[in-house]
């Protein structure tokens, strides 16, 4: 695992999207996926930004999500796939249908996991996923106790992730859902490349075990540690546990 220590979200940004650009110019059709939660703005700024000025195109990429809240309207602005299309999808020039997520509003929500696997699969897999990390170590919705051979299933969302959470919902607690449909641990293990990103002193200690814990399901983000390329940006804040 590499940890590079940036001044900086936007340092971070930087070589993030440079990362992105290098990918798309190499391979146009490569498949990205994508992280929701506040982490990864910086890094869709950056590339909405090159996007505008003709540096990178997405018309033949495409994307995977990595989880979705279960039980949301459909038109609800925190719904992750409505955010990803707010913060980069609809932003830049994917082609229609060519960013996914899991559906969380399906009625066999065990079957549109398994779908959601079978579509990353048949994509050829994902070859640059974006992750950032829960205060209590968890990646995309995979809260501690994962089991680290997880894939694509329905979650039920902690209450410190919950906590967490609220402050997308009016800081209002009970207004976010209990239940969420998440890739695996295996699922994201299977990506091509891990780049996770953290900054501020919240994500101190979940950086620490990230990095220099022993790999366990309580710490989901550990996993990481088995990934043959895993690259963790983080500022000095999230990096001073270490
Ligand atoms: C959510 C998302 C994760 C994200 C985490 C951290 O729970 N499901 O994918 O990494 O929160 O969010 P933030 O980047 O806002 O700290």
């Amino acid at each position: 695992m590499e940890v590079v220590i940036q001044p900086d979200a936007g340092a971070i940004a930087t070589l993030v999207a440079d990362e992105i650009e290098r990918l798309l110019a190499a391979r146009p059709d490569a498949v990205l996926g994508l992280a929701t939660g506040s982490s990864p703005l910086a890094i869709y700024d950056e590339l909405v930004r090159r996007h505008e000025a003709g540096r990178i195109s997405f018309a033949r990429a495409r994307a995977f999500m990595l989880d979705e809240y279960v039980g949301l309207p459909d038109a609800h602005p925190e719904r992750y796939r409505n955010v990803i299309d707010r913060e980069i999808a609809g932003r830049v020039d994917f082609a229609p249908g060519a960013v996914q997520g899991p559906d969380g509003n399906a009625e066999d929500l065990v079957g549109a996991c398994a779908a959601y696997e079978q579509a990353i699969a048949d994509a050829g897999g994902v070859d640059l996923q974006i992750l950032g990390i829960g205060t209590d170590g968890h990646i995309a919705f995979n809260e501690p106790g994962s089991s680290l051979g997880s894939r694509t299933r329905i979650k039920t969302l902690t209450s410190q992730t919950r906590l967490d959470n609220a402050r997308f919902f009016d800081d209002d607690v009970d207004a976010v859902p209990v239940h969420c449909v998440t890739q695996g641990l295996a699922t994201i293990m299977s990506a091509r490349h891990l780049v996770l990103v953290a900054t501020g002193s919240a994500k101190a200690e979940a950086v620490h075990h990230l990095v220099e814990g022993s790999v366990s399901a309580m710490w989901p983000a550990t996993i990481m540690q088995h990934h043959p390329r895993a690259t963790v940006l983080v500022d000095p804040a999230a990096a001073s546990r270490l």
